[in-house]
């Protein structure tokens, strides 16, 4: 059943791509979606951290990761040298929390601005993520530290408990508007309810304002913030070359997804999913209430998606706008191609180890943080 499923969906898709050069369909045989291939790369290890968590490149090269303990590393790969940027707020660690995601202001060269995102503690132990920005000032040690640090975004309301924040931070390539995922706490209904920020997309100047055009914003509070709803824990987020935002995001028991996001979308959770809940009570999938936006691929077994990027470069030439996603349960890489609105898994790499983070460096190579304390960021060039 489930492989005519899958053989039904590949005709499909290869139907509607039968003129597009970037599928690559001589090396998919019918039966299986996902062919395993030897590892392709060649790896270069670089170095290891306490559960890394994100990166980002410098104009310089050097690379930021966050581990999840709290600490900002800079890493200067050709010397594999460590440094410590300081001055990042105090996070709480618990759970799926801690310092999380990293990304630089598009006019980084200019403003020296960076985004990152934390799970801060509230009253009466509860917790949320925020995103915050600050001046990178860099010393010439191999550190640095972050000045006027300012709060832009938080989640609302703090919340028991330590999973789900997502947190991830993106901005389009066209203009500096900040997008966020905001995962659901692991209260699944949040998602459907605009008076909280819990379950959604979001979309923000980069001062942390809001901009015109967000479609609840007549609602005020927290609705204005609003760009899509009805997500679960959104770990995935990129841009394609188009500047639509896609998202990867972890189903419950089974339906991890693949999101196309469009303004005012409701994608459907915690009322319709392609997985069911942890204790057992099913939930109908997407199909039975048109009315929300289904995944563009769903995924049971589940990989577990823990970043992604759309691929931008061309080291790797077959995989230019594809979508690769880092996966923990299927320790590696997930390779996804789009066409058009449609996409299809077409390629599993192992690595053996779960992976935390992938991320494209300019020159195009694949550098990715293995999980967990010990991860490794790994260099990831053509074999
Ligand atoms: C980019 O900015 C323009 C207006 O400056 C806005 O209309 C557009 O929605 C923005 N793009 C995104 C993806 O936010
Ligand atoms: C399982 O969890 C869901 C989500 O909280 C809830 O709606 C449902 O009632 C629960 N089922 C049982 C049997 O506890
Ligand atoms: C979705 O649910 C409907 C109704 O229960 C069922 O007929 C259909 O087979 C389900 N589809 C999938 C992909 O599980």
């Amino acid at each position: 059943m489930h492989s005519l499923l899958a053989l039904s969906k590949l005709a499909l898709f290869l139907l509607s791509t039968l003129d597009s050069a970037a599928v690559a369909v001589g090396s998919a045989t019918p039966l299986e979606v996902t062919p395993r291939q030897a590892n392709p790369f060649q790896t270069t290890v670089i170095t290891e951290f306490a559960e890394p968590w994100s990166m980002a490149f410098l104009p310089d090269n050097r690379i930021l990761v966050t581990e999840k303990v709290g600490s900002l590393r800079l890493v200067d790969p050709s010397t594999k040298a460590k440094g410590t940027i300081t001055g990042v707020p105090p996070v709480r660690y618990a759970g799926q929390g801690g310092l999380g995601d990293v990304v630089l202001h598009p006019q980084f060269a200019e403003n020296n601005l960076l985004y990152f995102s934390y799970a801060e503690s509230g009253a009466d132990s509860t917790g949320g993520a925020v995103v915050a920005r600050a001046t990178l000032v860099l010393d010439n040690s191999g550190g640095g530290a972050l000045e006027n640090v300012e709060v832009l975004w938080r989640q609302t309301p703090k919340a028991p408990g330590n999973n789900h924040f997502s947190h991830r931070i993106g901005f389009t390539g066209s203009n500096s508007t900040m997008f966020i995922s905001s995962g659901e706490r692991e209260l699944f209904y949040p998602a459907q309810d605009l008076s909280t920020n819990l379950g959604k997309i979001i979309r923000l100047n980069d001062d942390g304002s809001i901009p015109a055009g967000n479609p609840f914003a007549s609602m005020g509070g927290v609705a204005a913030e609003v760009w899509a709803y009805g997500n679960r824990n959104i770990l995935g987020f990129d841009f394609d070359s188009q500047g639509r935002l896609w998202e990867a995001e972890m189903g419950p028991q089974g339906g991890d997804e693949l999101n196309l996001i469009e303004l005012s979308l409701n994608y459907g959770y915690p009322i319709v999913s392609e997985g069911n809940h942890y204790n057992g009570t099913s939930i109908p999938n997407h199909s039975t209430h048109p009315e929300f936006t289904p995944p563009k691929v769903s995924w049971t077994p589940v990989i577990s998606p823990s970043s992604m990027i759309v691929y931008k470069g061309d080291l790797f030439p077959e995989w230019t706008g594809n979508v690769i996603i880092s996966s923990l349960g299927a320790l590696g890489l997930v390779r996804v191609e789009i066409s058009g609105e449609s996409a299809l898994e077409v390629q599993r790499i192992s690595m053996g180890k779960r992976m935390r983070c992938v991320r494209q460096a300019s020159d195009g190579a694949l550098w990715t943080l293995e999980d967990g304390n010990g991860g490794r960021l790994l260099k990831l060039t053509p074999n």
